[in-house]
């Protein structure tokens, strides 16, 4: 059994087309999208047309409860220069579309063919705007899954792949589609992007699971032009990322 996590796509069509290439070379299962599909990127239609037409479970990220109710998006924690973005990115979707997001599931519950359970979730499985990192003491961990007994847990969020040992648990972060940060992201500061896609796949076989933190590259160029043909209101901030 082989289950691929896609994170964090963000409205970068060009990222998810190289992560959904790879993804069809590599024998897969089933794919679990980990929620925050469409803003801040110019092509947030065409990944949601994408997504519609895809055998998936979903997640539903901070990004895409505020888009659904962008008057609160604050509650979850849409910095203030993005909200122009927010409305731009809601303006280009139909109410199918926003329909389609607001099914996404807080959580969802993946059991292995050999009873290993996996949890998904996008920031903790309390709320969408928790950031699990390397660095989060255990004290804080034991809140967030204290009422938790699945064996793998699995989120997006924080824009940075992981994979952390949790006590006899895995916790994990399949790293993020179309916005991969430099660092991990703090409260007045601008995050700087990496000029690749990141995804995860959890394989298990008879008596083995491992985890595959995948990196794949796609045509930056490409996205640029997409982010100049659009009328992005950030897409300034986009155009100084990915300098050699
Ligand atoms: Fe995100
Ligand atoms: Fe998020």
């Amino acid at each position: 059994m082989r289950i691929a996590f896609i994170s964090d796509i963000h409205g970068n069509f060009t990222a998810f087309q190289a992560v959904l290439a790879d993804i069809n070379s590599q024998n897969v299962d089933q794919i679990v999208c980990l929620g925050d599909v469409v803003t801040m990127g110019p092509q947030p239609v065409e990944v949601l047309n994408k997504l519609k037409n895809m055998d998936c479970l979903f997640i539903k990220g901070n990004h895409d409860a505020a888009v659904l109710n962008p008057e609160i998006a604050g509650q979850y924690e849409i910095t203030h220069y993005l909200i122009p973005d927010l409305h731009w990115c809601r303006d280009q979707l139909s109410s199918d579309d926003l329909k389609f997001i607001d099914s996404f599931k807080p959580t969802q519950e993946i059991q292995l063919p050999n009873g290993v359970n996996i949890l998904a979730f996008h920031g903790s499985p309390l709320s969408p705007i928790d950031i699990i990192q390397s660095t989060t003491p255990v004290e804080t961990l034991d809140v967030y899954f204290e009422k938790e007994t699945a064996d793998i847990f699995i989120g997006g969020h924080s824009h940075i792949q992981m994979q952390r040992r949790y006590g006899d648990k895995f916790i994990l972060n399949s790293g993020s589609v179309g916005n991969v940060f430099k660092f991990v992201y703090t409260p007045g500061t601008v995050p700087s992007l990496l000029p690749w896609a990141e995804y995860m796949i959890v394989s298990q076989s008879e008596n083995s699971i491992s985890m595959d933190s995948r990196r794949v590259y796609f045509d930056t160029d490409t996205l640029l032009q997409k982010v100049r043909e659009s009328s992005l209101p950030g897409a300034d901030w986009w155009l100084r990322q990915y300098s050699k």
